[in-house]
C-alpha cells in the first residue's frame, strides 16, 4: 500500500466531487515558518504572491499572519485589500497593467508600483500628476538570468517579455528620478518559478549586487531590492517533505546580497502547494488495449498544471488498501491532454474511490477555469 497524506476522510463524506481540500494547519505552520527564518532580519518583508492562489480564507490568513501582498492585476490588488491586506503592503507587477488598474492603485494608495518598462512609467506619472499624488515605484528588471525550471515558467531571460533588461536600467532610472510625479524606491527581480537550485538564486544575488554598485556609482540611489519568489517545493515527495526549504532559501540571500538595505520576497508557490489537495472520485476504471484507465471527476479545468506544463502532481487513493496497479489518470474534458498522470502506480481503483491530487494549493484554483461548462470546484477546510 502506498504512503498517503493525512486527511480528514470523515470530512469528506457526502461532499460532491471535485473540490480543493486545504490544510490551514499546514498553511499556518508555514506562514510560521517563514517568519521565524525572517526574524532577524527585521527589515525584510515578504509580499505573499496572490496569483498562485486567491482564495479568500487563505488570503485572509496569510493577510492576519502579518505578509504583504504582490499583485499582478486590479482585481488580486482588490482581493488583496478586500482580504485585509494594508494598502500599503501591497506590490502591484505586471507587464501590461491597464490604465484603470493604474487609477485603482492610486486611488487606494499601493505602497509600490513594479514598472515594467518606461512607457509604463510614463503613463504612471501622467495618471498620477492628473490627481497631484506621487506614485511610488520600483523599476522591474530584467537580470537575463536563467532558472532551472519549466521552460513554460522562467521569467528572467533576456527573451522573456519581463522587465527592463539590467543593462538599460540606468536610463529609466534617470528619467523616474526626474519625473515630480512619481517616486523610485528600488528595484524588482524575479527569475522563474519552482527553483530548487539555490545556485540560481546566489546567481541573482550577484547580479544585484553588481548593478546596485553601478547604479550608486552613478549617482542613482537603490533604495530597497525586491528579489521576487520562485522556491520550488518537493511535488514528488509531499509526505517527506510538506515544507519548502525556506532555510536554504533565506540563508542563500542573506549570504548572497551585499549591504543591509531592505529586502521584499515574493513566494507563492512554496506558500500555498502543500497545504492544498484536488479531491476526486474515480468514475470509472476502463481497461484499454495497452492501458489501465482511472476516470476520475476533476478536470483539466479544474487543475491545467499537468495538461499545460506536463508537470507533476502526486496521486494517491485514499479509500483503498487494495494491491498496487499502474495506471492513466485522466478527467472528463473533451481534450486528449485532459491527463493528470500516466503510468502512475496507485492502490487498486474502483468506482467511488477517492483520489488526492497532491501539492495543489498554488497555481490549481486560481488557475482553474470552466471550460466544457463544468463548475468551479469549491474549496473545503477542515
Ligand atoms: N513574483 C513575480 C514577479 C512572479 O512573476 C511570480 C510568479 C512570483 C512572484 C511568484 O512565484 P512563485 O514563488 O510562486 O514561484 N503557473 C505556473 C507558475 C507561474 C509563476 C508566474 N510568476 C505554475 O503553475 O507552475
Amino acid at each position: 500500500m502506498m504512503t498517503k497524506g493525512p486527511f480528514p476522510l470523515k470530512r469528506f463524506e457526502g461532499l460532491r466531487t471535485p473540490f480543493y481540500y486545504y490544510d490551514t494547519r499546514l498553511l499556518q505552520d508555514t506562514l510560521d515558518a517563514i517568519k521565524a527564518e525572517l526574524r532577524d532580519r527585521p527589515s525584510w518583508r515578504m509580499h505573499y504572491a496572490v496569483k498562485a492562489n486567491h482564495n479568500p480564507v487563505l488570503l485572509r490568513q496569510i493577510a492576519a499572519a502579518g505578509f504583504g501582498a504582490d499583485c499582478v492585476s486590479g482585481g488580486e490588488v482588490q482581493a488583496a485589500l478586500d482580504a485585509g491586506f494594508r494598502p500599503s503592503d501591497v506590490v502591484f507587477a505586471g507587464v501590461g497593467k491597464a490604465d484603470w488598474e493604474i487609477l485603482l492603485g492610486l486611488d487606494k494608495g499601493i505602497g509600490r508600483f513594479n514598472v515594467e518598462s518606461s512607457a509604463e512609467l510614463r503613463i504612471i506619472a501622467q495618471l498620477a500628476a492628473e490627481k497631484g499624488v506621487v506614485a511610488p515605484v520600483s523599476l522591474r528588471v530584467n537580470p537575463d538570468i536563467g532558472a532551472h525550471t519549466l521552460a513554460g515558467i522562467t521569467t528572467g531571460l533576456a527573451e522573456n517579455k519581463f522587465g527592463i533588461y539590467h543593462g538599460m536600467v540606468d536610463e529609466v532610472a534617470r528619467e523616474a528620478l526626474s519625473l515630480p510625479s512619481v517616486r523610485l524606491y528600488g528595484l524588482h527581480f524575479h527569475i522563474g518559478s519552482q527553483i530548487l537550485e539555490m545556485p540560481d538564486f546566489a546567481a541573482l544575488c550577484n547580479r544585484i549586487n553588481d548593478l546596485v554598485t553601478r547604479l550608486e556609482k552613478e549617482g542613482i540611489p537603490v533604495g530597497d531590492i525586491n528579489v521576487g519568489g520562485g522556491l520550488g517545493i518537493e511535488y514528488n515527495q509531499p509526505n517527506q517533505y510538506p515544507m519548502a526549504d525556506f532555510a536554504s532559501y533565506f540563508n542563500t540571500y542573506k549570504r548572497g546580497l551585499l549591504g543591509d538595505r531592505p529586502v521584499h520576497f515574493e513566494l507563492g508557490r512554496a506558500v500555498v502547494a502543500p497545504c492544498g489537495s484536488l479531491i476526486t472520485r474515480v468514475l470509472y476504471v476502463k481497461e484499454g488495449l495497452a492501458k489501465r484507465f482511472a476516470v476520475v471527476d476533476a478536470g483539466m479545468n479544474d487543475l491545467v498544471r499537468p495538461a499545460m506544463y506536463h508537470a507533476f502532481h502526486r496521486i494517491e487513493n485514499l479509500s483503498s488498501t487494495g494491491p498496487e496497479q499502474s495506471y492513466d489518470v485522466v478527467g472528463p474534458c473533451c481534450e486528449s491532454s485532459d491527463v493528470f498522470a500516466k503510468d502512475i502506480v496507485l492502490d487498486q481503483c474502483h468506482r467511488g474511490d477517492i483520489i488526492a491530487i497532491r501539492s495543489a494549493g498554488a497555481y490549481g484554483e486560481s488557475m482553474a477555469s470552466q471550460y466544457n461548462c463544468r463548475p468551479l470546484a469549491p474549496a473545503v477546510f477542515p
